[in-house]
């Protein structure tokens, strides 16, 4: 039976799924997004361009077709944004993109919902990116959520119930309800969005999967920020583990093959919540000044710190990783000294757990230090142009963690990779 591999972060997010799922894509028929919305800005790097894909699948520049699947939610405003650049720069979506029928829409009043609610938790705030995905998985778990099948029958009627719902709510929170504008262009964006191919997406990617097509399925966030598994409450609404795979495509667990799990050679954060390898000196500003950790989508300054081997042996078994990919090896070009975190004391004591209230205890990183490789990763084409040191701490990540690095990320360019035989 022809399996679906699935490429998921390991962290906190930003890991660069989509620089590596546009390099894998010529080996596949068919790319899906699973979970996950216009939170996510996915990077692309090739032939001196540069893209930012939010909704849209990281295949849509190599792959026959990409579907956004069931378990996204989809903000028609932002989606035709995305959409018309791309058709701009020459590409032909609208034979290259399909949209599940129950993909779950994101309404002007899921964004006012969204800063509402923030707002109203103040200094406890999650720091989401405002782009209303809480409000609309609240929507579809509490069974009031529009689909986007929804637009094809009797829109106008639940369109002004969801509506009438959500402007009580905002009063309720003395949120602004002021939306005529972002209602006018949403109409008009929804309009835009029926003139793709809306399809049974649970259909559609079994019946390929039975013809032997090959399907890749990409995750957006990561595994921290899984709303079950993640550093809950500050995490994000969706499941962006491997099981997410399943249940925003509507695909069993025996389908899947691979689990590709994507990490940075160091760590980083955006928004709030615990973070135990953070650094707040010099070194954390230089991983940020040197790898341009700052939001694809937000801009905001992104939080950096050391490699995180026990939140990575975590997402490891939580997913069923069987292949690792590390990314922004060359941002660690210049340290003389690489530390990597494989255990944590919390009162006094060793663990090799993420613990439950990981925002409520002191958590002290413990770490082992390894010789940095101080010589420049951005020209490396192949392994053996790669230095002893740098080899020894892919080595030393792989034997933590118990699963091979098949691809080693040196730069943000689609060619700036090397892919080994593992
Ligand atoms: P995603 O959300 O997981 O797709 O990742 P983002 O696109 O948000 O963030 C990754 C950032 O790192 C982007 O700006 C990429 O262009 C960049 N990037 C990806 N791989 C590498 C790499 O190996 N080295 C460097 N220096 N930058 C990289
Ligand atoms: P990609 O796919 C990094 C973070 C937000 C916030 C929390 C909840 O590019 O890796 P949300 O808007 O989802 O309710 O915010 O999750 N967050 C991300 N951080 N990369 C992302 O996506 C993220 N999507 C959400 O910063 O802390
Ligand atoms: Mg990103």
């Amino acid at each position: 039976m022809v399996k679906a591999d699935v490429l998921l972060g390991l962290q906190w997010g930003d890991e660069g799924k989509g620089k590596i799922v546009d390099v894998l894509t010529p080996r596949y028929d068919v790319v899906a997004r699973f979970q996950g919305g216009p939170n996510a800005g996915h990077t692309l790097e090739f032939d001196g361009r540069k893209v930012v894909l939010r909704s849209i699948p990281s295949g849509v520049f190599q792959s026959g077709m990409n579907v956004i699947g069931s378990g996204v939610v989809l903000d028609p405003v932002l989606f035709m944004q995305e959409a018309r650049e791309l058709e701009a720069t020459g590409v032909d979506l609208h034979n290259h993109l399909c949209v599940s029928r129950k993909a779950h829409l994101i309404l002007p009043t899921h964004r006012k919902l969204d800063a509402a609610l923030e707002a109203a938790k103040g200094a406890g705030k999650i720091g989401t990116t405002g782009k209303g995905i809480g409000p609309t998985y609240t929507d579809k778990i509490s069974r009031n959520g529009l689909r986007v099948g929804d637009l094809e029958v009797d829109f106008e009627k639940k369109y002004a119930a969801a509506k009438a719902r959500h402007i009580k709510m905002l009063e309720g929170l003395g949120g602004d309800t002021d939306i005529a504008e972002l209602e006018k262009q949403w109409l008009e964006a929804a309009a835009y969005l029926r003139g793709f191919r809306i399809i049974d997406s649970e259909y559609e990617i079994n019946a390929m999967l039975d013809e032997g097509k090959r399907v890749l399925c990409e995750g957006a966030q990561g595994t921290m920020l899984d709303v079950d598994f993640g550093s809950y409450p500050f995490v994000t609404s969706s499941n962006t583990m491997a099981a997410g795979a399943c249940t925003g495509l509507g695909m069993a667990p025996n389908r899947i093959g691979d689990v590709y799990g994507i990490f940075k050679a160091y760590c980083t954060r955006v928004g709030s919540g615990p973070f135990p390898t953070e650094l707040f000196d010099e070194t954390g500003k230089r991983m940020r000044d040197v790898g341009h950790e700052y939001g694809a989508v937000t801009g905001r300054e992104r939080r950096c710190g050391w490699i995180d081997l026990v939140a990575l042996r975590y997402a490891v078994m939580i997913n069923g990783v069987t292949k690792l990919i590390m990314m922004k090896s060359d941002v660690l070009d210049d340290f003389k000294t690489i530390k990597a975190c494989t255990a944590y004391k919390i009162d006094g004591k060793i663990t090799r757990r993420f613990p439950f209230e990981a925002d409520a205890v002191e958590i002290e990183p413990v770490f082992e230090e390894l010789p940095g490789w101080e010589t420049s990763l951005g020209s490396a084409r192949s392994e053996e142009e790669l230095p002893e040191n740098f080899r020894r701490y892919v080595a030393f990540i792989e034997d933590a963690l118990g699963v091979p690095v098949v691809i080693l990320s040196v730069g943000p360019d689609r060619t700036q990779t090397i892919i080994r035989n593992r």
